[in-house]
């Protein structure tokens, strides 16, 4: 969170004022190593509830809960100084209540130091993202494919095809209307999110969701080969650092079992020459 020279943290309106200009460009993060590694190509980082099947191997985001929010945002916000930094709520901890989404949003924020949070849902949450924009809290919104809703929805599947288009529609304007200041449009058909985002005033991020959006945003592990589970039609891996990590680890254990590591500059000596 320091403001060097010239440069400071972006803020929501920083990305608000990108809309329909140069593509915004996120990644998620949930550690501070990777959070360094991504801070100063991205404008924003998103601390995403894909922490749960990412790094702690939960078979969906439902089980995800705030303390794990907490820690893995407390993490990222030491490893940034350009992006801005957004935390999911987890599933469960702001659908009862426009209430009880403040209490936690307001939490998120004043214990991780993030500058806005995500929440799931369309015209259905807009009474909530307004209440949380008029004390403060930036919203994103997340329409589309919304992963806590996956047992609802009945999977992972491309929304907003057929009768559901008018729909998708709708939900984009109302979080638009509530004060999002952006809106993650997930898995969504190309024409259908190029229709949105003409449509709306905030920018619309994409994964899943063609070229035409006002940005883009890929799970870093999926981006980077290291989460290899699955691979969603949407990703579109850059590295291959899962293999590269397998290698090197067979590698330290062939020269562990011939004994050929640690070699003599990996060890002391008993008596330090003078
Ligand atoms: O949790 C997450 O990482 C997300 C992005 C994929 C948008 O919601």
């Amino acid at each position: 969170m320091s403001v060097t020279g010239t440069t400071r943290q972006k803020m929501p309106a920083d990305i608000l004022a990108m809309k329909g200009g140069a593509p915004i460009v996120c990644l998620t993060a949930y550690t501070t190593p990777i959070a360094k590694l991504v801070d100063s190509h991205c404008d924003l980082v998103l601390v995403g509830d894909s922490v749960g099947m990412v790094l702690h191997g939960l078979p969906s985001t439902l089980g995800v809960t705030m303390e794990m929010m907490i820690l893995h945002g407390q993490a990222v916000a030491r490893g940034l100084s350009n992006a801005l930094m957004v935390i999911d709520m987890p599933f469960g901890s702001y659908e009862e209540s426009p209430a009880q989404a403040f209490r936690n949003a307001s939490r998120l924020m004043a214990e991780t130091g993030a500058g806005a949070v995500k929440l799931e849902g369309g015209a259905h949450m807009a009474e909530t993202i307004a209440f949380l924009t008029a004390r403060g809290i930036p919203v994103q919104a997340h329409i589309g494919l919304t992963p806590q809703s996956v047992n609802t929805l009945g999977g992972y599947k491309v929304q907003g095809r057929g009768d559901s288009r008018a729909r998708l529609v709708k939900d984009a304007k109302a979080v638009a209307d509530a004060g999002a200041f952006s809106v993650v449009l997930e898995k969504v058909p190309q024409g259908l999110a190029d229709e949105i985002t003409a449509m709306v005033a905030i920018p619309t991020v994409g994964i899943g969701a063609g070229a035409g959006c006002d940005g883009q945003v890929l799970v870093v592990d999926d981006m980077l080969g290291l989460f290899t589970d699955f691979k969603p039609k949407f990703v579109k891996r850059f590295g291959q650092l899962g293999q590269e990590a397998e290698a090197a680890v067979a590698n330290y254990a062939a020269e562990v079992r011939d004994r050929s590591f640690p070699a003599a500059e990996h060890s002391f000596a008993d008596e330090v020459k003078k």
